[in-house]
């Protein structure tokens, strides 16, 4: 693959929690140092139950958040810089989940379309052919163009938030939950079509979803997240089929299996692992040692006292877990 594209460092997103008396501030540590690069054309997908700060990473590589500490730089642009705003919106596109929030009910689909064009400084006449080119790539008929958001169904708004998040023809493009909105028939092709758009253009993707099935068909490499940290990275068919560290293990115990005889046999397992609550766990009781500690079922002393650094585990394979060794060589049952 090719060069790095974007370089995260050291990158921290800390919300002070009300209540917090001024003395002694209480955060919700949404985001708590991540170092991450992504290679020029890769498909990153990131996977993490509820408020493990998927969204707030997202928003911060978007330059719509400012970090607590950190930096970012995405194509030799340094992104957390407020004076690179421009230069951030044409390097990045977002889709996000909901796509009818995300478009002006009061604008129709051209002006919605036309807006980022004309206020980055393009011509009424080349911005008309820009919108004709870029509604043929996400395949919605131009007559679209005249209508409303509530006249066009789910999977034809979220067309047109792609059109709006490539019309400016980005190198990078961050999908939060892009298909999780929609009807499953269309779901599918959906992602397709953002796959072939990613290859036509050699598009760099940040593709946050819940679904780990859709992660797995999409991502080159997968970044596991708990708590605001990084727990496992690796090429996806490493963390899909030997993840390691004992959080990515009980989200893969989570996922359905498609046979209904396996379905059966799994049940057992989701019930136990129950990873994927909709309710954000509370870490804030958690001061020193691994984040995953009291839902770890190999948690140990040294869990508890200290933070565990993301060390290689196999080829370009990370976690963050003490007992790595052990998990490598399969012995976890001596815990
Ligand atoms: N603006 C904010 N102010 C205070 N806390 C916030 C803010 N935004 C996010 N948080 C908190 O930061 C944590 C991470 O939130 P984030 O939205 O990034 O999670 P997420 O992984 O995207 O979750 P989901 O899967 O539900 O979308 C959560 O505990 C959330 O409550
Ligand atoms: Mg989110």
């Amino acid at each position: 693959m090719k060069e790095t594209f974007i370089e995260i460092e050291g990158l921290k997103k800390y919300f002070p929690l009300k209540g917090g008396s001024r003395r002694k501030r209480v955060y919700t540590k949404a985001v708590d140092d991540i170092n991450l690069s992504i290679k020029r054309g890769e498909v990153l997908g990131v996977v993490g139950e509820s408020g493990s700060g998927k969204t707030t990473l997202a928003k911060m590589l978007l330059g719509l958040l400012p970090p607590t500490e950190g930096k970012i730089v995405a194509g030799g642009v340094n992104v957390c810089d407020k004076k690179n705003r421009r230069e951030v919106s044409h390097l990045a596109g977002a889709v996000f989940q909901d796509p009818a929030s995300s478009l002006n009910p009061r604008f129709t689909i051209y002006k919605t379309l036309e807006r980022p064009l004309r206020i980055n400084g393009i011509g009424k006449e080349e911005a008309r052919q820009r919108i004709y080119e870029t509604i043929d790539r996400v395949k919605l008929g131009r007559e679209m163009l005249t209508r409303f958001p509530h006249e066009l169904s789910g999977g034809q708004q979220q067309r047109v938030s792609i059109a709006r998040a490539i019309l400016l023809k980005p190198k990078l493009l961050v999908l939060d939950e892009p298909t999780s909105a929609l009807d499953v028939s269309v779901q599918a092709q959906t992602l397709n079509e953002l796959l072939s758009l990613q290859e036509a253009d050699e598009l760099t993707y940040l593709f946050i979803t819940h679904n780990l099935s859709v992660v797995r068909y999409v991502s080159d490499r997968i970044c596991v997240m708990y708590g605001g940290q990084v727990m496992e990275i690796g090429k996806t068919k490493d963390v899909y089929e030997n993840g390691l560290h004992p959080y990515t293990k009980s989200l893969l115990a989570s996922v359905p299996p498609t046979h209904p005889k396996e379905r059966k046999k799994k049940n057992l397992l989701t019930e136990k692992s129950a990873a994927f609550g909709d309710n954000a766990p509370d870490l804030s009781s958690i001061s020193s040692g691994c984040i995953f500690q009291d839902r770890c079922k190999l948690c140990q002393e040294i869990c508890k006292k200290q933070r565990p650094v993301l060390e290689e585990c196999g080829e370009d394979h990370f976690i963050a877990c003490h007992l790595k060794d052990s998990l490598k060589a399969g012995e976890e049952g001596k815990f």
